[in-house]
């Protein structure tokens, strides 16, 4: 099963897409932590795609996606996967429909999370994360059981994304309404695009996404 989630920074995408990589046995492919990825190891990428992610613009097309072909390919897709965070323009969306016909794979759903832009500086400024095991936190709708120690592997160093702060997120929420907004007419014409209401609750999200998925 080979799904997009669609929606703004902070819409959940991350959040939901590690259920469903373990309740479908499906990859997650963020284009986002493969850039943070490629910008911690300083490899010629990570160069060109720092200063573009820390001012919360977007990375050139031709670089994100020549990155989303490499990754497909890999074995561990084979279940199929869970795009988070690509296509983000319609160029990208075309190209992934170019590839995928290549590589002889087809989408079965593409999901929009819809997320009110106040809701989202508050989710997106409070994030943080296991700096030992990456598992995800939020000051005030997330916390360690135990203030300070990681629930999943203990550790008790945490860490904040660079561009995780008032003035980066309102260029993302910019950028995501002028480039991205526009690939949703792209999926509704294709009659694959589903929408569930990203300003419930986690775990109802969840439930919303599991019933397209059924559905
Ligand atoms: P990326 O990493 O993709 O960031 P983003 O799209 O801005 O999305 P986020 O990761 O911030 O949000 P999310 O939807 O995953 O939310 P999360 O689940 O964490 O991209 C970063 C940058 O990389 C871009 O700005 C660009 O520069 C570059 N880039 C990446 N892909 C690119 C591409 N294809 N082309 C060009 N450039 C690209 O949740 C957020 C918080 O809210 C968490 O704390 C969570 O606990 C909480 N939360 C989640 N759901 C709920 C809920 N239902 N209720 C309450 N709180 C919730
Ligand atoms: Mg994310």
């Amino acid at each position: 099963m080979n799904i997009i989630l669609l929606g703004p920074p902070g819409a959940g995408k991350g959040t939901q897409a590690k259920f469903l990589e373990d309740r479908f046995d499906i990859v997650q492919l963020s284009t986002g932590d493969m850039l943070r990825a490629a910008v911690a190891s300083g490899s010629a990428l990570g160069q060109k795609a720092k200063e573009i992610m820390n001012a919360g613009r977007l990375v050139p097309d031709e670089l994100v996606i020549r990155m989303i072909s490499d990754r497909i390919d890999r074995p561990d897709c084979k279940n199929g996967f869970i795009l988070d965070g690509f296509p983000r323009t319609v160029p990208q969306a075309e190209a992934l429909d170019g590839m995928l016909a290549e590589k002889g794979l087809k989408l079965d759903h593409v999901i929009e999370m819809t997320v009110e832009d106040d809701a989202l500086v508050e989710r997106i400024t409070g994030r943080y994360s296991c700096a030992k095991c990456g598992v995800g936190y939020h000051d005030l709708f997330q916390l360690p059981k135990v203030a300070g120690v990681c629930d999943n592997c203990g550790g008790a160093a945490f860490k904040r994304r660079a561009d995780d702060n008032v003035e980066t997120v309102e260029t993302r929420l910019t950028q995501y309404h002028a480039q991205t907004a526009p690939i949703l007419p792209y999926y509704r014409s294709k009659g694959v695009l589903k929408a569930v209401d990203g300003m419930a609750a986690i775990e109802d999200v969840t439930r919303q996404i599991e019933a397209v998925l059924a559905g």
